[in-house]
């Protein structure tokens, strides 16, 4: 019968097939101690001379890690094995050799793993962070299709920028115009909201940050609900509500991986609603007080995020910032329109900024006055402007960085670990 590792536990006493890998091996004269991992997970196989035979066990003498292996025996219970199980095996066959396998138990540095990143997702701390990328990624899809949101697609080449035009990857194809890639799907999710309603956009966007930082990359995956008839309110409650929904649905079921990562589960129990809020005028004055050179109007640094969020045991969220610093399409605050409607979710234990969003200027001549200001293109946003010429509603939205969340809930250092290939400023290959 074959099986998977993950599901070992339903084959005690039973003769299982596993298809893998070698990950690791140790002798002591009549026994091989194999290490597997197939994918699932990682478990130790037994292997006595006396049962597979002198031929079959010294054949095993010599294989190099990572060779493919195929390898039948009886699932065995025994609580001092890591996932409470091993393997008696019965027989081993080899698929394809491996020899002098560049990435061995012993430390190597960051460059030398990240140029054999291709290989580094073999191991167990990398392999732990995929799966809860995964479950982070299903848990996202399961929350807004539960709430009725529809998924509709934005593109990734673009006539125009959404963040800024500092940040912008030039892609010279179409005719007689530069394309750009996507900074964020949001001006064609609000079009996509005034014919849907509620909708999502997820998938890989752009910045060409110059900045080498651990929390920066070239391209990462921002998932991005838009809604129509909606405020800033409602975008910090969505917000909160999707936050929880994550953490609660990794720590149920990604339990073994945070422990592979020595993750302390304690941080993230204390994540549950209602998250702490505070305007930016309120967070420079914490900032003032605490003795930092922080000016209102500035924005703020990977610093000043970590010295206010550290002050709270769950995600903090800072609204209400200058509109001057905050991107053309925020929406003033009524009560003081220096402010703009916007909001920040700035994750515990200095992990930064995981969520940016608020309510969008939903009206034609300040969008059409805040477009001249940003020196932006106007004929490039016309379609965006006929969103306010034809049935203009209130609506709102945010976008949350998948590569950034992965990185605090599993308690990363650096957020290059976070997705399968990651691009940086340095960083194209593999
Ligand atoms: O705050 P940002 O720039 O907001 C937007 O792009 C909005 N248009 C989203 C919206 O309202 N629909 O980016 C949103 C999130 C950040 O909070 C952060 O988590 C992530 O995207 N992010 C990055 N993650 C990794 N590397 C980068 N260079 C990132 N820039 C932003
Ligand atoms: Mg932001």
């Amino acid at each position: 019968m074959d099986a998977h590792i993950e599901d070992i536990a339903r084959c005690e006493g039973q003769t299982v097939t596993l298809k893998g890998w070698l990950h690791n091996r140790r002798s002591s004269g009549k026994i091989h101690f194999l290490t597997l991992r197939d994918g699932t997970g990682f478990i130790q196989a037994v292997m006595s001379k006396q049962t597979v035979g002198e031929e079959a066990f010294t054949r095993a003498d010599h294989l190099g890690q990572e060779t493919s292996v195929v390898v039948q025996g009886v699932v065995r219970a025994d609580t001092r094995a890591p996932g409470g199980y091993e393997i008696d095996v019965t027989s081993l066959e080899v698929v394809g050799e491996s020899h002098d396998y560049p990435i061995t138990p012993k430390e190597h540095g960051v460059d030398y793993l990240m140029d054999r990143r291709h290989l580094w997702i073999r191991t167990p701390r990398q392999h732990a962070i995929l799966r809860v990328r995964h479950e982070i990624i299903d848990a996202v899809r399961d929350f807004f299709n539960g709430r009725g949101f529809i998924l509709a697609d934005t593109p990734i080449f673009t006539p125009a920028a959404c963040e800024g035009t500092t940040t912008l990857f030039p892609v010279q194809y179409f005719e007689d115009t530069t394309a750009y890639l996507t900074q964020s799907g949001q001006l064609y999710n609000e079009a996509n909201a005034m014919a849907l309603g509620r909708v999502y956009c997820f998938g890989p966007t752009f910045r060409a940050e110059k900045s080498k930082t651990r929390r920066h990359l070239t391209e990462f995956w921002m998932v991005e609900p838009e809604m129509a008839y909606a405020t800033l309110d409602d975008v910090m409650e969505l917000g909160e509500a999707l936050i929880v929904a994550i953490v609660e649905r990794v720590l149920e079921r990604r339990r073994t991986e945070l422990e592979t990562l020595e993750r302390d589960v304690s941080r993230l129990e204390a994540v549950k609603a209602p998250f702490p809020r505070m305007s930016y005028d309120e967070a420079v004055e914490i900032l003032k007080k605490e003795g930092l050179p922080f000016e209102w109007g500035g924005d703020f640094g990977g610093t000043d995020e970590t010295v206010l969020s550290q002050r709270f045991d769950r995600p903090l969220l800072v609204h209400r910032f200058p509109s001057a610093i905050k991107a053309f399409y925020m929406k003033p605050d009524p009560a003081r329109p220096e402010l703009a409607l916007g909001v920040d979710f700035l994750a515990p234990e200095g992990y930064g900024e995981v969520i940016g969003g608020g309510e969008r200027l939903a009206d034609l001549d300040l969008l059409l006055q805040r477009i001249k200001e940003h020196d932006l293109p106007q004929e490039a946003f016309e379609w965006y402007l006929d969103l306010r010429r034809y049935g203009t509603v209130p609506h709102a939205g945010f976008g949350m960085g998948i590569e950034r969340t992965v990185a605090w809930i599993c308690g990363l250092e650096h957020i290059r670990e976070t997705v399968p290939y990651p691009r940086m400023l340095y960083r194209l290959y593999p």
